[in-house]
């Protein structure tokens, strides 16, 4: 079979060694890719977002089965597009993708089908914001309405935070149209879990929870990142924790999308906390989260492309999945200064004896050589069967791994452990 990924980042390298596994796979194209998942799939230039120029390629190429991994292209529709001209596809429709694309959407899906969120007001109009929030309880969360690059949600702890950041989206448009519309939340506390699910519209299957780690310095400090590591399982996550979200959250979330005439077929995600009131959504994900997917995917005992093709038919139900027992951890190894200014073009080598998965996000191949190229430039996962031991195991691998001006955090798993 000809596969074809869009996306080109670590996530994406990590759904592409996974797919390798399947024998009747021949070739993986990766739209994008990146220097180092050319590795494992053929990288062509074509963007995620260049609708058109992915559908042209996936045709000419007689591509039988393709995977829409980034958000963006996702909303955008690839996945119609690509269906339309007979290219069978993992991911939802535009119409599903609108969970994540919309912020107001998905919070008035959960109200008028009580799926526990924070309580919430939507505004068009900056006045009306400004003056809901007079009466707010503080800390106060202000959101943009569509995507922002996971930079669009602001925790103010003061009124004139909070009416700056209506600023900073309403009238300086700094994420564009995504900022038009915001959502107003109520502030939760409690530990964040990330729950990833393969789903064809009836049947949904959680893949093994996750923690991620947001912000960028150690101590759970410092700016939001795109994520700088993660382990899997959370163990906040009891069994108990786990058949309450399916009743309370997924089924729920699910039926709901169905019922309005938007059946998500693909990876759902769902970001959790869990409240001293009980588990509530802070986020849905139309997609695999990153760097979720690199600690997640590895735990996947059952044939990935399955059951994708599972999703897409319809046939999720009859299909195995199945996970290891074992735990594992991520590190993220960064350019130093992201997700602020960063140094890009320094060499990346790994030692002959390095023994971890290695999933690129961040680099170019130059003269045979890698190259550092973004701010998240790679993850190193372990595994093993106790979550300490992964975690150990994944630290003493980054050692293996230079560049020059690399950072990462020392504490990936820590939270994880104390709670162990
Ligand atoms: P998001 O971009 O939606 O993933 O939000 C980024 C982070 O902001 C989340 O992972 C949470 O840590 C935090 N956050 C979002 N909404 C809330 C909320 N209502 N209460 C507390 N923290 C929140
Ligand atoms: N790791 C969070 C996300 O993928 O949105």
């Amino acid at each position: 079979m000809k596969l074809m990924v869009i996306g080109g980042g670590g996530r994406e390298h990590a759904i592409i060694k996974k797919l390798k596994e399947n024998p009747s796979v021949e070739v993986i194209y990766a739209l994008p890719g990146n220097g180092g998942i050319a590795a494992d799939a053929k990288c062509v230039n074509i963007a995620a977002t260049d609708i058109e120029g992915i559908v042209a390629f996936a045709a000419a190429e007689k591509i039988d089965f393709a995977v829409v991994t980034p958000d963006d292209p996702l909303v955008l529709g690839a996945v119609d597009a690509l269906e339309a001209a007979g290219i069978p596809c993992f991911g939802p429709e535009k119409k599903a993708a609108i969970i994540e694309g919309s912020k107001a959407f998905s919070k008035d899906l959960m109200r008028r089908y009580n799926i526990p969120t924070a309580q919430y007001e939507v505004f068009t109009d900056r006045a009306a914001a400004l003056s809901y929030l007079e009466s707010c309880d503080l800390p106060i969360v202000i959101k943009a309405d569509g995507l922002a690059l996971g930079k669009g949600v602001i925790i103010a702890q003061s009124r004139e935070e909070a009416r700056s950041a209506i600023d900073t989206m309403m009238v300086d448009k700094k994420f564009g149209h995504s900022g038009e519309r915001v959502v107003i939340e109520e502030f939760l506390t409690g530990p964040e879990v990330s729950v990833l699910s393969f789903t064809d519209g009836e049947t949904l299957v959680p893949m093994v929870s996750s923690m991620d780690h947001k912000r960028a310095h150690d101590g759970d400090a410092g700016p939001n990142t795109g994520g700088m590591g993660t382990v899997a399982p959370n163990p906040y996550y009891t069994p108990e924790m786990a058949a309450r979200c399916m009743e309370e959250i997924f089924l729920p979330t699910i039926r709901a999308m169905k019922a309005e005439g938007r059946t998500f077929r693909g990876c759902l995600y769902f970001g959790l906390m869990l409240t001293p009131k009980g588990p509530k959504v802070i986020e849905y994900n139309c997609r695999f989260g990153d760097p979720e997917t690199q600690v997640v995917l590895p735990l996947l005992e059952s044939d990935l492309l399955t059951v994708m093709m599972a999703c897409r038919n319809g046939t999720l139900a009859g299909t195995e999945v199945k996970f290891s027992a074992d735990a594992a951890c991520c590190v993220v190894m960064a350019s130093d200064g992201y997700p602020g200014s960063y140094e890009k073009g320094h060499e990346i080598t790994v030692d002959g004896d390095f023994d971890a998965q290695l999933y690129i996000a961040g680099a170019k191949e130059k003269d045979g050589k890698l190259l550092t190229s973004g701010g998240r430039v790679l993850g190193v996962v372990a595994t093993a069967p106790a979550l300490k031991d992964a975690v150990a195991r994944a630290y003493k691998q980054v050692e293996k791994v230079h560049f020059a001006n690399a950072y990462y955090r020392r504490d990936i798993g820590r939270r994880a452990l104390e709670r162990e």
